[in-house]
């Protein structure tokens, strides 16, 4: 039985750049099925929706959303009823190459992407929001601490996380749906390694304090899909 006391550093198999483009994109694909079957962009949807009402009513927003993948939930913020009725500015970035210029050429021409690492290749740029889901855990401790703060110096309302809760019920659940809808190697590797990697609430709480900040603008949410939603709120 696999131990999940501590998060695993074991390396997906996504993050290895010598993987071709066929099986990435296709790849990328079944995450997007994993994420409709079991809610996964609901709490991203809903933390939009929550800033948009707050805050989007009479300016435009700037939304940048970190390991987009194929610009998934840009396009469902792009197209959401409740959210089409805002001014939005949408960008996403990603660290790999194909997959961007596929959500370039899957997406509406006014959602902007961008191929860039965050550490190294988005210093100066400012945005009202920035959400990231599914991307925390693919990052060491050491560099969560580090993107936490820069979205704090770089939001001008707030942020959202979206991961992964390890927990065992997660685990097991994510290897069975993988062999019964047959998903290639990569996903029935990756997948279940993420939830190795991903997070408690205690580690939150101990990497938000790291970073300096102050928890009563935080606000941790477990999901029942297995997943915790930690929305930083700026007071303005
Ligand atoms: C599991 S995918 C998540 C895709 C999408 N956000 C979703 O929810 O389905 C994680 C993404 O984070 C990207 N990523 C990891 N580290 C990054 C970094 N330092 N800068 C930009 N993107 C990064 C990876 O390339 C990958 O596409």
């Amino acid at each position: 039985m696999i131990r999940l006391e501590h998060r695993s550093h074991a390396k997906e198999c996504i993050d290895d750049p010598q993987v071709d483009t066929g099986t990435l994109r296709q790849t990328y694909q079944q995450i997007k099925s994993i994420n409709v079957y079991t809610l996964g962009y609901w709490p991203t949807m809903r933390a939009v929706a929550y800033f948009l009402k707050r805050y989007g009513s009479n300016r435009k927003i700037k939304i940048l959303d970190i390991g987009c993948g194929d610009g998934e939930i840009l396009r469902r913020i792009h197209d959401d009823g409740c959210t089409r009725s805002f001014s939005l500015e949408l960008t996403g970035i990603d660290l790999n190459p194909d997959i961007i210029s596929s959500a370039v050429t899957i997406s509406p021409p006014d959602i902007n992407f961008i191929h860039g690492d965050i550490f190294s290749d988005h210093g100066n740029a400012d945005y009202d929001l920035i959400i990231n889901s599914l991307t925390m855990h693919h990052l060491t401790n050491q560099e969560i601490v580090k993107l936490t703060q820069w979205m704090s110096d770089h939001a001008r309302i707030g942020w959202f996380v979206s991961d992964l809760h390890r927990h065992m019920i997660a685990y097991y659940f994510i290897k069975c749906f993988n062999s019964l809808c047959r998903f290639n190697q990569l996903i029935c590797h990756d997948a279940p390694l993420s939830v190795a990697r991903s997070f408690r609430r205690q580690e939150w709480v101990d990497l938000l304090t790291q970073a300096g900040f102050n928890l009563d603008h935080i606000k941790i949410s477990w999901y029942p899909n297995f997943r915790y939603g930690i929305r930083y709120e700026k007071s303005l």
